[in-house]
Order: C-alpha cells, then sequence, then structure tokens
C-alpha cells in the first residue's frame, strides 16, 4: 500500500503529496516579508486550524477572506481580494496562500499574478476536486456574466502542497465531485485507476483514496508538461465538460447549483453516448460507464424543454468554435480524442438519452 510522500514536478513547480505533507512543506512559505492566506468561509472555519495546527510557527500578515462557491468566483469578489491586499500592504515580496477548493486557487492565482504585476502564491487544495484537477497547470481565472473562467491567464503557483489530511474536512458531496474527475482521468488515460475504482462507493475515506489522488496528480502533470496551453493533448481533461460546463451553469442561472463534477458526472453520461455510436470508436460496452457513474450520482433533474437553453449555453463555451461544438471522446476506456467536432444534433440526443435511460 503507497503511503511514502511523493514530489512530483511540473516544470519548476514542485508538487508535494502525502499524508501530513504540509508539515514538511514549510520552505515553500518562508523568505517572503509578509504572507497572506485566502480562505472563504468554510475553509476559515475547517482548513485553516488545520493548517495553523501543523504549521504554527507561519505568521500571516492578514486573512485574505472570500465568499465561498462558483457563483463567486466573479469580478466582484477580485475587486475584494485586491482590497483587501491594499488594505495589508502586501507588496511583490509578499506570498498568498490559496488554502481552498478551485474557486479560492483559480481567484486567489488570478488576483496574485496581477497584483502590482505579480506576486508569488502557493496553492493548498483541501477539496478533493482541487486537489486533482484544478490547482495543478496554472490556470487561474474568474467566470465574466454567464460565462465560466472568461477573464484569466496561466501563472506558476510556486508549489503546490496536496495534503490528503484535508479530506476529512469534506462532506460527502464535495468528495463525491472530486470523483467525478478522477474518473475521467481513469476514462481517457489510467485504466489501472479505472480498476482501482471499481465498485468502491465515492464517497469514502480509505487508504485506496491516496493511491488514486497520486495516480491523478501524476497523470496531470504528465498532460500539463507536455500542453500547458491546452492547444492539444490537454483537451483530454474537457471529457464530460462541454455539455457538463452548460449544465453547471443552467443550473446555477436556475438557483439550483449542482456541484462540478456533479454536472461532470452528466457530462461524462453524454459525451460516452456520443463516443459509443461514433464510428471507428470502440466504446463497446457503455454500459459499464453508465452504471458506473449512476451507481455514485443521481441524474439531474431537467426537462427537454430546456434543451435549447443548454444548447445556448454551450455554443458560448470556450471549447466551442466557430459554432462547432468541439468534444473529448473516448475510443474505449484509458483512450480518448481531444477536438472532435460533433453535430449539435447527436449532442441533443446525447442529453435525450441521458433524460430518458
Ligand atoms: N481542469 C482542466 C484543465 O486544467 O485543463
Amino acid at each position: 500500500m503507497q503511503k511514502e510522500p511523493v514530489l512530483l514536478n511540473l516544470k519548476s513547480v514542485p508538487h508535494l503529496v502525502g499524508e501530513g505533507i504540509l508539515k514538511r512543506a514549510v520552505s515553500h512559505f518562508a523568505g517572503y516579508s509578509k504572507v497572506f492566506v485566502l480562505v472563504d468561509e468554510n475553509t476559515e472555519r475547517f482548513c485553516l486550524p488545520v493548517f495553523q495546527d501543523k504549521l504554527p510557527d507561519i505568521h500571516f500578515a492578514g486573512l485574505i477572506r472570500t465568499k465561498s462557491g462558483e457563483s463567486n468566483k466573479n469580478m466582484q469578489s477580485l475587486s475584494d481580494i485586491y482590497e483587501q491586499l491594499t488594505h495589508f500592504k502586501a507588496g511583490r515580496d509578499s506570498l498568498l496562500i490559496n488554502l481552498g477548493g478551485g474557486v479560492i486557487t483559480d481567484m486567489g492565482g488570478f488576483a496574485a499574478a496581477t497584483f502590482k504585476r505579480g506576486m508569488d502564491f502557493v496553492n493548498v487544495p483541501t477539496t478533493l476536486l482541487g486537489q486533482v484537477d484544478a490547482a495543478i497547470g496554472s490556470k487561474t481565472g474568474v467566470d465574466f456574466k454567464e460565462y465560466k473562467n472568461q477573464v484569466g491567464l496561466f501563472a506558476d503557483a510556486k508549489a503546490v502542497i496536496v495534503d490528503i489530511d484535508f479530506l476529512n474536512t469534506l462532506d460527502k458531496r464535495q468528495l463525491r465531485s472530486g470523483f467525478a474527475e478522477m474518473l475521467k482521468y481513469a476514462f481517457i488515460m489510467d485504466v489501472p485507476l479505472w480498476e482501482i475504482m471499481g465498485n468502491r462507493p465515492f464517497d469514502m475515506l480509505d487508504s485506496d483514496l491516496y493511491r488514486m489522488v497520486v495516480r491523478c496528480v501524476s497523470d496531470k502533470i504528465f498532460i500539463v508538461e507536455k500542453d500547458l496551453r491546452e492547444s492539444g493533448m490537454r483537451k483530454l481533461l474537457n471529457f464530460g465538460h462541454t455539455v457538463g460546463h452548460a449544465l453547471e451553469t443552467f443550473f446555477l442561472k436556475a438557483d439550483r447549483p449542482v456541484t462540478h463534477g456533479e454536472a461532470v458526472a452528466a457530462g461524462m453520461i453524454c459525451a460516452t453516448r456520443i463516443s459509443a455510436r461514433w464510428p471507428d470508436f470502440d466504446c463497446r460496452s457503455p454500459e459499464f460507464i453508465y452504471e458506473m457513474i449512476d451507481r455514485n450520482f443521481s441524474r439531474l433533474v431537467f426537462s427537454e424543454e430546456n434543451l435549447p437553453e443548454i444548447m445556448r449555453l454551450m455554443q458560448q463555451d470556450k471549447k466551442t468554435k466557430a459554432g462547432k461544438l468541439h468534444f473529448t471522446l473516448l475510443k474505449k476506456i484509458g483512450n480518448a480524442m481531444q477536438d472532435v467536432v460533433v453535430p449539435e444534433e447527436k449532442v441533443e440526443e446525447s442529453l435525450r438519452f441521458y433524460l430518458r435511460n
């Protein structure tokens, strides 16, 4: 059973993964005139005490507070972060620690990279989704109007510290959300991961989880190392996300927010349906995939009448080019192909399939 801490490098950025690894990461927070930590109300309550317990000698010049949730990943929150950094007289020789999930690492990374033309930041992801995906790979930014991640830039963290102990702070829904992203790696590139994920429930904290997190971190690093700016291979990571992002925005606008993982799980069912009916693809047993997702995620509730709106949202996605919808499709489990142009009718059919079956 793999339990040893792991150090993986993505170009020059160290990624430390392990139980209690934060204790060994003290050098990554040293040498700055001021250290700030960005938290939301949840990570302030549940994760900051864990952080301070492990690293009691780190003195924060200020807590930078923001509100949790995708609906707050916007220009207003960004402006509030700049306001607080200004109030505490942060400078280019300061450090911002992003303590939280994907919203915190995306928005905190962007705030740090742009404040006074750039200060250092370290990501300490506390959600499973953040640990296996969002905190890795230099994507930073915020949503703008109804467009996800519309404003942002690629900016490297100084380090990414993945301490598995933070997963104890999550509720089951958040944990499942991260599992959806892990499943994505299994589908696109990692058959052994698919085998480990096998019959286990997606809301259990056990010793296999550590092994799975390490696999996902190294899968993501493998991809980003080859294609940081998402001109090719990185698009594989969008499996389930073309439909998933549209559904996430649809439910957010309808005031019935779903987690990112719940939306991606639905998107992966649709992308698998399209893959299974795609000529030359060998995705012969899609039932295994549907069944595995359904065992862990309830189907999202919407109706055929909502399809025009969902398709409209998909058209606005960054993955849509010249009005054409681009998908990552599965050739078979562990092997996928990015950038397949899929006609709208096939996408709509997959959504109807999702509603019917
Ligand atoms: N979350 C997808 C990516 O980092 O490219």
